[in-house]
């Protein structure tokens, strides 16, 4: 029997687990990667029948990730495949503020979390699938702060419009190749999830938009993570899926 196969990164919390968790079906082959496994998603993987795996990286290591990512294709035969889809999940803040007032580290752990791990882990899935006759997919998980610039968080900022952009002459690559993957960077609307959490926590100093934040949840205006897992999986599997490189679920 043939399977569907996922790799989703920040599948632990937020948003990725939630997709994680609607990806848990018979017929699906399913890895998450984030720092922390998440027993729940084990648990539900076994009553579901679902093939599942998670691994313990740390995507600031993104090279690590990206060849064991690589290593762990050639143990699988492609013809046991009828898709192959990486979801580019994991994305991270710094403290909220200007970026002076940021220690080094932590802009760099953003910046390879948000833009050096999708790059790598997407070069290591082509690389590994490049044979393969069945669909492939890659969708990355941008945000509307790609497209439109906010104070308070510029590396997250520069992080998702670079992703968009990746995107863009990603496909372009692959529109050359006869089964080249299809890929999208895909805006997921705002979510009720623990990046939000900090962003409503900031110091509103140096944070002109702390309000909108905090009345984004006041107004019950997010959207839930399971809500946003589904209209993303919903995208994923729409027939046009690669047409628009860069998207937004709330895109008709
Ligand atoms: N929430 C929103 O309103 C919103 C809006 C637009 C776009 N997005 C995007 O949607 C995606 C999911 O966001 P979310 O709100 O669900 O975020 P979240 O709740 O903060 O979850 C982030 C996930 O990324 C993983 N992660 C963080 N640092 C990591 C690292 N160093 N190595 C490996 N995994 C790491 C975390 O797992 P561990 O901690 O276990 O490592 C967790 O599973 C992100 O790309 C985000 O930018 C979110």
């Amino acid at each position: 029997m043939t399977q569907h196969l996922y790799i989703v990164t920040g599948a632990s919390r937020g948003m990725g687990e939630a997709i994680a968790e609607q990806l848990l079906v018979r017929g699906h082959r399913l890895l998450g990667i984030s720092r922390r496994t998440n027993s729940q998603l084990a648990q539900r993987a076994h009553a579901a029948g679902a093939d599942f795996e998670q691994w313990e990286a740390d995507l600031t290591q993104a090279g690590a990730a990206a060849a064991r990512l690589q290593a762990w294709f050639s143990g699988l035969s492609a013809d046991r495949f009828a898709s192959a889809t990486l979801i580019n999940n994991a994305a991270a803040l710094t403290r909220i503020g200007p970026i002076d007032n940021v220690a080094s580290d932590e802009l760099a752990m953003a910046v390879r979390v948000g833009l050096e791990a999708p790059v790598l882990m997407t070069a290591a899935f082509l690389r590994a699938t490049h044979g393969w006759a069945t669909q492939r997919r890659v969708l990355n998980i941008s945000s509307g702060l790609g497209r439109r610039a906010m104070a308070g968080q510029a590396s997250y900022c520069a992080v998702k419009a670079g992703l968009d952009h990746f995107t863009r002459a990603l496909a372009l690559d692959e529109a050359q190749h006869p089964n080249g993957a299809r890929v999208v960077s895909l805006a997921p609307g705002v979510i009720d999830t623990d990046m939000q959490v900090q962003l409503r926590s900031a110091d509103a100093a140096g944070f002109p938009e702390l309000a909108n934040f905090q009345a984004l949840k006041d107004k019950g205006l997010l959207t839930s993570p399971a809500d946003a897992a589904a209209r993303v999986l919903g995208y994923l599997n729409r027939a046009d899926f690669g047409a628009n490189p860069v998207a937004d679920v709330r895109d008709n």
